[in-house]
């Protein structure tokens, strides 16, 4: 199989395999590209929970997206966890040194039960040096809460937040419907130009660790390939849902999703 692009992947390690950067690779590898990394933290962790999170400190991982880059240029990046002001500002001067196109970024700041990620002046730096950047910023319900500070109860709101994003410098967004109790999932997409819903029957699971890194790896290979962001978060979105369809039910707590379901889905890049 020939490699159809070269993707970096700036994240966070999990050690169980269901999300962070070992989601990164799969998705990136079954969907026929290459994967490289920068690592900005070790966690130990498994489906029943986190033991221990180590960070790598911001000059390490600046010198793993440089020296890198410098050897194979990534065709797109894809940027998940920053857990400090220090590394949200080293990655933003190594992606403009190493003149880095076409930049996704999934801003990890909430986990699943509302627990917060990073603490607030990264969230200050994020919000104020970053999101406006890269292509394509992917939050879910949680995330878009702290980045508009407001309340989203449901779909207008969703909405509302993403303008607002939009009105703030961000160029797209994809916010993520994964977190509003409702029957269906929706993410919805929006520019200055257009506002699309991608809307999914709810699966009900227990086994959804990492469809957040999931899907922003999965849209970072659609459009390295060609493909516009919006048919990239469509395609990565039917991507996540197979993924979560076949999940192999591992773990005794919250599972991972099945990265390998691409090989299935046959999609023809280019
Ligand atoms: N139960 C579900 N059924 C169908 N699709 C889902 C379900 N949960 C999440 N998704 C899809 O998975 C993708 C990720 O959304 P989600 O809101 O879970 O992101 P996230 O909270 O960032 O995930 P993570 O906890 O992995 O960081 C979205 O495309 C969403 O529609
Ligand atoms: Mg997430």
């Amino acid at each position: 199989m020939k490699i159809k692009s070269k993707i970096l992947l700036i994240a966070g390690s999990d050690s169980s395999g269901g999300a962070g950067i070992q989601a990164d690779i799969k998705t990136v590898t079954s969907l026929g590209s290459y994967a490289m990394t920068a690592i900005t933290a070790i966690t130990s962790q498994n489906t029943t929970g986190v033991k221990s999170i180590v960070s790598v400190n911001s000059r390490e991982v600046s010198k793993q997206i440089e020296f890198t880059a410098k050897d194979i240029k990534p065709d797109a990046i894809k940027i998940g966890m920053l857990h400090s002001k220090d590394v949200i500002n080293s990655v933003i001067k190594s992606l403009k040194m190493i003149k880095a196109k076409k930049i996704i970024l999934d801003p990890v700041m909430v986990a699943k039960g509302g627990k917060k990620l990073i603490n607030d002046p990264a969230i200050k730096i994020l919000k104020k040096n970053l999101i406006s950047k890269v292509d394509l910023i992917t939050p879910n319900i949680p995330e878009a809460e702290v980045l508009t500070n407001s309340k989203i109860s449901n779909i207008h709101d969703v909405i509302s937040a993403g303008k607002h994003l939009i009105k703030l410098g961000v160029k797209n967004v994809l916010i993520k419907g994964g977190h509003l109790n409702s029957k269906n999932v929706q993410d919805v997409f929006i520019n200055k130009k257009e506002i699309k819903i991608f809307k999914n029957k709810k699966i009900n699971t227990k086994n959804s660790h990492g469809t957040g890194c999931t899907l922003s790896s999965a849209i970072t290979t659609y459009f390295s390939c060609g493909k516009t962001l919006k048919k990239s978060c469509e395609m990565a979105i039917k991507y996540v849902n197979h993924s979560l369809r076949t999940q192999p039910n591992l773990g005794k707590g919250h599972g991972p999703i099945n990265h390998l379901n691409s090989i299935q889905i046959k999609k023809i890049f280019r």
